[in-house]
């Protein structure tokens, strides 16, 4: 006989497993790029922006970050990493650095 209810807790168990897995791989890939993040800064930019050597702006200064986007915005900081500026070399250290890898570097910066 068809049994309503073994079939309703058998499609349960496949959405809550279904759901499990997505929030899982939803886990594993941001914090990821999160710790890749916090590796590229520190083999790239953490040399000046730790220490604020070469009057760089340091890691975790907020207030003078946020002033910084604000006044210049986020391409435009973007480019000036890219291009160099006076005391920071062309790419800040980082060979294979992307676009967004620059913008998550800024944000991971500023807070
Ligand atoms: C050799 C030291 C050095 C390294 C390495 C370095 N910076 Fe800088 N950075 C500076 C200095 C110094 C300034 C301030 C501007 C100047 O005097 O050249 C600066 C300024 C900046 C600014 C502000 C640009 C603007 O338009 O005002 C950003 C954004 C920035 N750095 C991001 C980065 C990122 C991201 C990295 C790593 C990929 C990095 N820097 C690596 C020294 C460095």
């Amino acid at each position: 006989m068809f049994s309503i209810s073994k079939l309703l807790s058998t499609s349960y168990r496949a959405i809550t497993a279904g759901s499990a897995a997505l929030l899982l791989s939803g886990i594993v890939i941001s914090s990821a790029s999160a710790a890749d993040i916090a590796t590229t800064y520190n083999n790239s930019c953490a040399a000046c922006h730790d220490s604020g050597a070469l009057n760089a702006i340091k890691k975790g200064d907020s207030a003078k970050w946020q002033q910084l986007i604000k006044q210049k915005s986020m391409p435009t900081l973007i480019k000036s990493v890219k291009g160099g500026m006076p005391q920071m070399p062309a790419g800040g250290l980082c060979d294979k650095c992307s676009d967004d890898d620059y913008r998550k570097l800024i944000e991971y910066m500023s807070k």
